[in-house]
């Protein structure tokens, strides 16, 4: 399956009342989203048909978090009228907003995946499903850090390493989507302060000259699950529903955690 493609049964399944883009180029991607969206991205030039209420936001990521409320958009205005009209809630200015899908795809640098996903992660939930492209490069060129080949990953697959040795509370599950996989994570926790405490340790062990070390188990795809049978698993309608009637971390996350090991499991 194509990595669009599964992002669009993604949007499907998980029911997402918010999606959060970073790295958006032409738009193929955000194309697929059909509700209160933010897109980032430095450089981007859209060319695709979009069909959402999109806030795109031309800037660095790190610039984009950087702002004093960076997800204004996703909470609406202060006219309660006009957030019902937009289908948002009519106090939405006053809610905390959760990310429920979010896609990193911005700079191809696990330095900056990393950072990503740490300012993902603060505006998460347990329910929200964070999605890192290019994961599984194929060969150790595509992966280099120096961009030489024409498709590149670069280096963000070592996120899947540095969440599974700092973050084991997280659920993280690499796709064999084509062409580069994807990484899924589960169990967010805007809570947790790990990676941001480890990030300088983290990078000084991770930033290494090229040619890089891609594991066997990455180019082999090992390790990955097939992504019909992910989309097609019965945590999905448990997670949005759990999600909807707003349960807590404590009474929504164990069971589905559970769930969803188990649907890994009997892969
Ligand atoms: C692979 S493209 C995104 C493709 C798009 N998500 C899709 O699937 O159709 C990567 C994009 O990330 C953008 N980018 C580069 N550095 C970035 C950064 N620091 N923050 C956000 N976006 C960045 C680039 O301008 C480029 O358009």
């Amino acid at each position: 399956m194509k990595r669009h493609e599964f992002l669009r049964e993604l949007h499907k399944v998980t029911a997402n009342r918010t999606y959060l883009e970073i790295g958006v180029n032409d738009g193929r991607s955000l194309r697929l989203s059909r509700v209160p969206s933010i897109a980032v991205d430095p450089a981007f030039k859209v060319t695709s048909e979009i069909r959402c209420d999109v806030h795109l936001v031309k800037a660095t990521s790190d610039d984009f978090f950087a702002r004093p409320d960076p997800l204004a958009h996703l909470r609406g205005g202060r006219n309660p009228l006009r957030n019902l009209a937009r289908g948002r809630h009519p106090l939405g200015h006053w809610r905390r907003t959760t990310l429920d899908l979010s896609f990193i795809d911005g700079m191809h640098l696990f330095e900056y995946a990393l950072r990503d996903f740490v300012n993902v992660e603060r505006h998460s939930d347990w329910a929200s499903v964070i999605v890192l492209d290019d994961m599984l490069p194929r060969s150790v060129d595509e992966a280099a850090r120096d961009r030489h080949t024409t498709a590149w990953t670069g280096d963000v697959y070592k996120i899947t390493e540095i969440l599974e040795r700092h973050r084991p509370d997280l659920v993280t599950v690499l796709v064999d989507t084509q062409p580069t996989g994807q990484l899924l994570v589960f169990g967010a926790n805007p809570r947790n302060t790990v990676l941001h405490e480890k990030y300088e340790e983290i990078v000084a062990e991770y930033d290494v000259p090229d040619p890089q070390k891609v594991p066997e188990t990455v180019l082999d795809r090992v390790r990955t699950v097939d992504p019909q049978a992910l989309l097609d698993a019965g945590f999905w309608r448990p997670l949005v529903r759990a999600r909807n009637r707003g349960l807590n971390r404590s009474r929504g996350w164990e069971p589905l955690r559970g769930a969803l090991q188990q649907a890994l499991l009997s892969r």
